[in-house]
């Protein structure tokens, strides 16, 4: 003799409040509304009943199957809820001043910042490549139009090795040989460390991380950027925020633009984060050069594209409200146990 109806209801509920995880509603759901379910179990049972009582007793699974299914479907809920509000309390809770509660590893807020943004282009088919942060002049620079003695270099001094090779300025060093590889069409993203011989503050770095994303198509034109833009930073920040397009030059896009968000430190008012100005470059973009599609080996009778060079370390400091970008650096594991997970 199997359970009662009331002795697999009370059962189902059991286990429902252990469950916390996506896949354990699925088992759950398997387990009761499934094929060889429990629940579907005594539907099978009609013919054991008493002809007189068969209609009660497929009301009364019926009843319980859907007070099963309904219950999944709460619990469902509730669970997305909750970890959006987690996500959302994530934000601008950094503070380096709590005492560390660490007692495992944790990952770094970039990292953090880097696989959700890698997600989110991933579904909408782009690949995500690697690259050296060892690279040659070729790659760096003339390869993206900047021939030697360009001025637009002085803007990339960066740690020369003897043998010529440099620590990459930005991750658009990696264009070419993706180009290269995939020819077109292509979507994909690069994201990467880059180094830059700079004096350091609350927002410059000697080294920070950028990631770069192409797309190469027919027909591909500004609106197509800004789409892709305007999807990803909506994903990340899970809010409404404010973004702004102005001209910006580098001579591998034309034309070029620099995509501003508001800084989310001071709500737009202001503050060291973002020199005062209430505003913060977040990620320069533009139409890819025709010398840098070729370079690429790229038709440019046929095919257009757009890259963009994301800050993705500015974009982990606006996220988190991480004040200095020195801290990211500063291997202080005070700074990495509030991102536990
Ligand atoms: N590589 C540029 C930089 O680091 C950013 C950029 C990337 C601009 C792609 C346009 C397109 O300054």
């Amino acid at each position: 003799m199997g359970m009662t109806m009331q002795e697999l209801r009370e059962q189902f509920y059991e286990k429902l409040q252990q469950a916390n995880a996506a896949e354990a509603f699925e088992e759950l759901r398997v387990r009761y509304l499934g094929k060889k379910g429990e629940i579907t179990g005594l539907l099978k049972n009609m013919g054991a009943i008493e002809p007189s009582m068969r209609k009660e007793y497929g009301a009364k699974v019926n009843a319980l199957k859907e007070e099963v299914e309904n219950s999944i479907k709460k619990r469902i809920e509730e669970a997305h809820a909750r970890e959006l509000e987690l996500k959302i309390a994530a934000t601008e809770r950094y503070d380096l001043t709590l005492p560390s509660t660490l007692e495992t590893g944790s990952y770094h807020p970039i990292t953090l910042v880097q696989r959700e943004v890698e997600q989110i282009f991933a579904s909408m088919g782009f690949t995500i490549e690697d690259y050296d942060e060892i690279v040659d002049d070729y790659h760096c620079f003339e390869a993206l139009n900047i021939p030697k003695h360009h001025p637009a270099r002085d803007m990339q001094d960066t740690y020369y090795l003897d043998n010529g090779q440099l620590l990459k300025t930005h991750t658009s060093a990696a264009q070419n040989a993706i180009m290269r590889k995939y020819g077109a069409p292509l979507r994909a993203i690069f994201p990467g460390r880059c180094f830059r011989n700079e004096s350091t503050d609350a927002c410059h770095e000697n080294t920070f991380f950028q990631m770069e994303g192409i797309m190469i198509d027919e027909n591909i034109s500004i609106s197509n950027l800004i789409y892709f833009m305007k999807t990803m930073l909506s994903e990340v920040f899970q809010r409404d925020i404010k973004v702004r397009l102005r001209p910006g030059f580098f001579p591998f896009v034309e034309p070029g633009f620099e995509l501003d968000i508001s800084c989310l430190i001071c709500g737009g008012e202001g503050c060291p984060s973002c020199k005062n100005s209430g505003w913060l470059e977040l990620c320069p973009c533009g139409m890819i050069h025709p010398n840098v599609l070729k370079a690429g080996g790229i038709d440019t009778e046929k095919y257009t594209g757009f890259a963009f060079g994301l800050g993705l370390t500015r974009l982990a400091m606006m996220k988190y409200g991480i004040k200095d970008i020195r801290d990211l650096n500063s291997g202080n594991l005070k700074s990495l146990d509030q991102f536990v997970k």
